[in-house]
């Protein structure tokens, strides 16, 4: 069985070693490939801070909820292990900050001692008059991706720099799966209106005292410059654009403008810290993740796609549980191959 995933981000990374983990065996060899024009640390998932938090998202989307627990669940059982370190997982706590009370967020339950915050912590942030604390995780991918390639690598999975124009060239090879994980570009193997970019800019400085991430949200106006600030091993990465439909590359130097002084406005000891990288990429923005099977005719062809695309702002967040997920899907197309060829193997 010939299967390709196409994508090497968190996204791609994660469900090719799902799959392969739950069903190479001895009786079903699996001889699985992934394909990109992008691999670590050149891709979305690498410029991401990296933290466990379903970013302006909240729309109370259950099945989505229940992924992003099973990837925290999952994070947390690795992070008192030794490959902890290697794969950039570590715990991290910080703050929240609204301009006004709201809802608790769907998270709340995962997160470890997630709580309002006191008066006192208030104080330290003026203009926020309420917000959450919790202990979340890090997940760095410019080490996550390399760990994952690693364990790939393991397992003979080969890792191939290409540019796929079309579904139906990968299914002319003799492909017999074909695993769609090409985020933010999915729209150019199959037109998707509900798939846009929501471009980010970050600016990682050296800023070794916060110890904290510190995220603002401005849900009344429903602006996407809130600051924030997150904490990882060795770099502080300042934020808070979200420009939906922008497809610049580029670092803006308004936008520069905008994070630094947001973020220096939250906490002003930054103005004390060294800029080391800026970064622009494009979160795969859609009202919801596409996670499905779908099964594409092109003349006498046939290509059995499996769909795992649309993780936002949140998809290193999320994409344990969405691996679980396409591996189920995986294991539907195999099931009803097997019943399909049992009887022609009989004759
Ligand atoms: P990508 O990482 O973009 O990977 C897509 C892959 O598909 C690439 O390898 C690309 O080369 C390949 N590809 C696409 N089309 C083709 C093709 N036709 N042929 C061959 N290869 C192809 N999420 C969090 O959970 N926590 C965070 O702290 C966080 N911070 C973020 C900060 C910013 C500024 C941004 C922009 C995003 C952030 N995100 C965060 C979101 C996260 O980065 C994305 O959700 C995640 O990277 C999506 O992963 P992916 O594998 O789908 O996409
Ligand atoms: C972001 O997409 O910029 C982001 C995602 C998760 C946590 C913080 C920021």
């Amino acid at each position: 069985m010939r299967v390709a995933v196409i994508g090497a981000g968190v996204i791609g990374l994660s469900t090719a070693l799902c799959i392969h983990d739950r069903y190479h065996s001895a009786d079903q060899l699996l001889e699985i490939e992934v394909y990109a024009d992008r691999f670590t640390p050149h891709t979305t998932s690498d410029g991401a801070a990296g933290l466990w938090q379903p970013y302006l998202y909240d729309k109370g989307n259950t099945q989505e909820t229940l992924w992003n627990k099973e990837t925290f669940d999952y994070l947390l059982q690795h992070v008192n292990l030794p490959e902890a370190k290697e794969m950039g997982l570590f715990l991290i706590s910080g703050y929240n900050l609204c301009t006004n009370p709201v809802p608790d967020p769907s998270w709340k339950e995962i997160v470890l001692g997630f709580r309002k915050l006191t008066q006192k912590e208030l104080e330290l942030f003026p203009g926020y008059s309420y917000g959450w604390f919790n202990t979340a995780l890090m997940l760095e991918g410019k080490s996550y991706l390399p760990w994952l390639t690693s364990r790939l690598e393991l397992r003979r999975i080969k890792l191939l720099h290409r540019r796929i124009k079309s579904f139906q060239e990968l299914t002319a090879q003799g492909v017999d799966v074909i695993v769609n994980c090409t985020g933010v570009w999915a729209g150019e193997l199959q037109p998707d209106p509900e798939l846009r970019p929501g471009r980010g800019q970050i600016i990682k400085v050296e800023a070794s005292w916060v110890k904290h991430f510190i995220i603002t949200h401005d849900f009344a106006s429903g602006t996407y410059k809130t600051p924030y600030i997150i904490p990882g091993s060795s770099t502080v990465t300042l934020g808070g654009i979200f420009q939906l439909g922008n497809w610049s590359e580029e670092n803006d130097p308004q936008d520069h403008q905008a994070i630094w002084q947001g973020c220096c406005r939250l906490l002003p000891s930054l103005q004390k810290a060294r800029i080391v990288q800026e970064w622009s990429g494009f979160r795969p923005a859609r009202p919801t993740v596409r996670l499905e099977h779908e099964t594409i005719r092109h003349g006498m062809l046939q290509s059995e796609v499996i769909h795992n695309y649309g993780h936002g702002g949140f998809g290193l967040t999320i994409h344990w549980g969405c691996a679980m997920e396409a591996a189920n899907l995986f294991g539907k197309i195999l099931e009803a191959r097997k019943l399909t060829t049992l009887p022609q193997a009989k004759l």
